[in-house]
């Protein structure tokens, strides 16, 4: 399984500006500065396709990129094109104050009102499993009966014995999801296995 095209498509803060090209969704949420651009640009082996940042807040629009997914067997060459959804980040305080939402009207609008959406990843630093405000989340979108795929980022950051602990503990955790999968941008660990729950998202 590979990605083998990506282009950015388009951006929206309202469903009229959604692209209305009907494809499969997936997409991905999580705290501010978490790794969702990344893993976006590391799934599609391109490095600028969706711009990151060291500082959080970085992603501030749904942005869709239309990539194309391939499966090669010996027999056959099968490909399905498909959207990746980058969602801005949570947790990240612009305004202060204890009222402040979880994340910005438009994004609960997204993940509950768009038709075309398989499957949500949602993003834990693998560093810090069990956060609240991704609890939080996490039980939102547990409410909402999203369906679910934990990636526990920036595995290039814990050695070995950090990174099964951890993982477990985001397992268990996040009982409602498909079991979590440890991940790095940098070294790309865990690609087949992410493309694989893609692949699964949009054929089963
Ligand atoms: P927002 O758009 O602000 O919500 O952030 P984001 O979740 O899109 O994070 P982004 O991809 O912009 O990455 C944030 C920072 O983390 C950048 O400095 C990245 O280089 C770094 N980073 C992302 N993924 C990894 C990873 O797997 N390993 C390491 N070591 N750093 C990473
Ligand atoms: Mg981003």
């Amino acid at each position: 399984l590979q990605i083998i095209q990506a282009k950015y498509t388009a951006s929206a803060v309202r469903k009229d500006q959604y692209p209305t090209e009907g494809l499969p969704e997936i997409a991905f949420l999580g705290r501010s500065n978490v790794g969702k651009s990344s893993l976006i640009n590391s799934l599609c082996g391109q490095r600028g396709l969706a711009r990151v940042s060291g500082a959080p807040g970085k992603t501030q629009t749904i942005n869709y990129f239309n990539v194309t997914l391939q499966e090669k067997t010996d027999a056959e060459e099968q490909r399905t094109p498909l959207f990746f959804v980058d969602l801005p980040g949570y947790g990240f305080a612009k305004t202060g104050g204890k009222n402040r939402q979880l994340w910005s009207h438009f994004i609960g609008e997204y993940i509950t009102g768009s038709p075309n959406l398989s499957l949500l990843f949602l993003l834990v630093d693998l560093r810090h499993p069990g956060l609240d405000i991704d609890l939080q989340a996490y039980r939102w979108l547990a409410d909402n009966e999203v369906p679910l795929q934990i990636i526990g980022t920036k595995a290039d950051k814990l050695g070995r014995n950090d990174r099964s602990r951890n993982l477990a503990a985001v397992k268990r955790l996040f009982p409602a999801a498909f079991p979590p999968i440890a991940y790095s941008s940098l070294k790309q660990d865990g690609k087949n296995e992410l493309l694989h729950m893609v692949y699964e998202a949009l054929y089963e």
